[in-house]
């Protein structure tokens, strides 16, 4: 039987540990010894509804509150929707914003005579290089993709974008959306090209009673990371990933 100890630990010197950045999630930071790598690019990926947008929220407030200058894009809301919303999970973004430590940028289509346009896969490197940001967030980079026409054209674009998040110094963390019953973002391009990538999923439980979210490290290039499955859940307070017994429990029916 697997007690509440019997979970990975990951070791990492204390000063490896230090230069970390957090995610926002605390049993995250666990399995990933840390935190993220500074300097790295990750892709957070996920079917519709699975989190993304509250995760990067929750990873866009926990830097704020740790002094750094964060630069969040969003592809589907403006500002103040943005402010609004994470208001309900107890992120108070607005005093950020009218201090300047925080830019929401709205990448948006335009609507042409005959049909949608955007500029976007040019306007979005020249928001992040003018950024000066420490932390960079683009929810999501499906839009972004959408609008490429070929595979060779959305790797060049995305390895443009993890090499300006790096040339300026920043940490990017990016959202991606993944179809039902799968386990790749939409082009199958993004995992290649970033540093980490972490997948949430959807699991029946074992008695069939219900669904049970799943959060997943599936890559971080460097470092030395869980390889768990653990459950998660969406509460008024973001995303909390849960112990591995809650997480055995929930697979078998056993907890809602
Ligand atoms: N306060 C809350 N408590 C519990 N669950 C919530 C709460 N607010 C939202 N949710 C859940 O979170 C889901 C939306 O999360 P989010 O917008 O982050 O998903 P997403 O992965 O970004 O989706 P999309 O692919 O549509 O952008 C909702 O469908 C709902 O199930
Ligand atoms: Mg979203």
């Amino acid at each position: 039987m697997l007690k509440e100890n019997d979970y990975e630990v990951i070791w990492v010197t204390k000063t490896e540990a230090e230069g970390r950045i957090a995610t926002g999630m605390e049993e995250l930071d666990e399995m990933l010894g840390g935190g993220f790598l500074p300097k790295q690019c990750i892709i957070i990926a996920g079917q519709a509804g699975a989190g993304k947008t509250i995760a990067a929220l929750q990873f866009l407030h926990a830097n704020l509150k740790n002094g750094k200058k964060c630069l969040f894009i969003s592809a589907s809301d403006d500002e103040k929707s943005i402010v609004t919303h994470s208001l309900k999970f107890g992120w108070n973004l607005g005093p950020y914003v009218d201090s300047n430590k925080l830019t929401i940028v709205n990448i948006e289509l335009m609507e042409v005579e005959h049909g949608l346009m955007s500029d976007i896969p040019q306007q979005v490197p020249k928001i992040i290089k003018g950024s000066k940001a420490d932390i960079v967030v683009l929810d999501s980079i499906t839009e972004f993709n959408d609008l490429c026409t070929s595979d060779m054209e959305r790797r060049a674009r995305l390895m443009d974008i993890r090499k300006i998040i790096k040339e300026i110094g920043a940490t990017g963390l990016l959202t991606a959306e993944v179809g039902a019953e799968s386990k790749k973002t939409k082009y199958g391009v993004a995992e290649y090209v970033f540093d980490g990538l972490i997948l949430l999923s959807r699991f029946q439980s074992d008695d069939f009673s219900q669904f049970i979210t799943i959060i997943q490290i599936i890559k971080m290039r460097w470092v030395q990371h869980s390889r768990e499955l653990r459950a998660y859940s969406i509460t008024n307070s973001g995303i909390v990933v849960q112990s591995p017994l809650y997480t055995l429990m929930a697979s078998t029916g056993k907890i809602g």
